[in-house]
């Protein structure tokens, strides 16, 4: 018999993953993939690798899901893809076996945003109130969205260069001290103090977020003491950045809260798993006990397809059914999704 199953495939980076939701809110299954001991040995994720991993996997972690939720294809009612922004190659593999999936089964295909997948991951966690400011900071975004209701999505603050995860990957990376970054800054950072200063950089736009003078002025750091023959302490230095990192995080979110006074703030996306983060945005919101505030499980932070499905069944009560012939987009506008 079929019920609201929905079945949703996320492939946009270096994770193959398939959830199954019933009723839009009761997960079945939530099977995750991570690429990321191959990517490892590069010291980031390589497209064409991510692409292929995916490309071996998908068929498994489909039957997986399936097995684990105790159902067959039979008693999924639709189907929900990452359609994108992402990695080309990568979201070509998901989008093609959800069309597969769709056409053979004759059930709804339904494409979704990775970033408004990221936001309603917090539906798992508790039901979100309206209106609603989302933080997504990930390896691909940082960002500020504004959502009046549900389905509706406004982005008020955006990257203007490195998005914040990119540059806890790349200042990993200049330490070497292994990747991906964000969980080892995380890591070294609780064992640094105060020591180095590090520039405050300010983006060029009142709108937007810059991660990339603060990268900048970490290699300057360590290029100076290797001049002087000296190795930098990393613990200090992962310190030192992480808390100028998410002072801008913080500033612009204090300021877009105190402006838009919502009903609900979440934090959403890969660096939402950064234990300072959460410690930060907790104090914060500690100011305004009228605003709620969701913080994510690390396991919804990071890429899945939970997040996905829930996306998936919010978007199909709003929206047609995607056609069988969209195509994977790396660059997607989140406002008009
Ligand atoms: O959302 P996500 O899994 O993939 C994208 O859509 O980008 O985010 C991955 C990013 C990576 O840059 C990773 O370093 C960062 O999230 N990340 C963290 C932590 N865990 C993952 N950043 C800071 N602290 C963490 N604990
Ligand atoms: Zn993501």
């Amino acid at each position: 018999m079929k019920k609201d199953l929905i079945l949703a495939i996320e492939t946009s980076c270096d994770e193959t993953a398939v959830a199954i939701l019933r009723e839009g809110h009761e997960l079945l299954s939530n099977i995750v993939y991570s690429q990321i001991e191959v990517h490892q040995q590069f010291g980031g994720v390589v497209p064409e690798v991510a692409s292929r991993i995916h490309v071996e996997k998908i068929t498994e972690v489909i039957f997986e899901a399936l097995e684990v939720a105790d159902v067959t294809m039979e008693d999924i009612s639709a189907i929900g893809v990452t359609q994108g922004p992402g990695l080309i190659g990568a979201l070509h593999v998901g989008l093609q076996a959800a069309k597969a999936l769709a056409w053979y089964y004759e059930i709804p295909l339904i494409g979704v945003h990775h970033i408004a997948g990221h936001i309603y991951a917090n539906e798992l966690v508790e039901p979100l109130s309206y209106p609603l400011v989302a933080l997504v900071v990930s390896g691909g975004h940082s960002e500020l969205v504004l959502m009046k209701e549900e389905n509706q999505f406004e982005v008020i603050a955006q990257t203007g260069d490195d998005a914040i995860g990119e540059a806890y990957d790349k200042v990993a990376r200049v330490m070497d001290a292994g990747y991906p970054g964000g969980p080892v800054i995380d890591k070294m950072a609780k064992l640094g103090k105060p020591h180095y200063e590090l520039a405050k950089v300010k983006p060029h736009q009142p709108d937007q977020f810059s991660f990339s003078g603060l990268k900048s002025s970490v290699i300057q750091a360590i290029a100076r003491e290797e001049k002087k023959g000296l190795s930098i302490n990393k613990e200090d230095m992962a310190f030192a950045f992480q808390e100028r990192a998410l002072d801008q995080i913080l500033e612009k979110t204090k300021e877009v809260i105190e402006d838009i006074s919502p009903k609900h703030v979440v934090i959403a996306g890969g660096v939402a798993a950064n234990s300072r983060l959460r410690e930060r945005i907790q104090e914060l919101l500690s100011h305004y006990p009228e605003i709620k505030l969701t913080i994510p499980p690390m396991k919804y932070c990071t890429d899945n397809a939970a997040m996905i499905a829930v996306a998936a069944s919010i978007s199909w009560k709003y929206n047609k059914p995607s056609d069988l012939s969209i195509s994977a987009q790396s660059v997607l506008d989140l406002a008009v999704f």
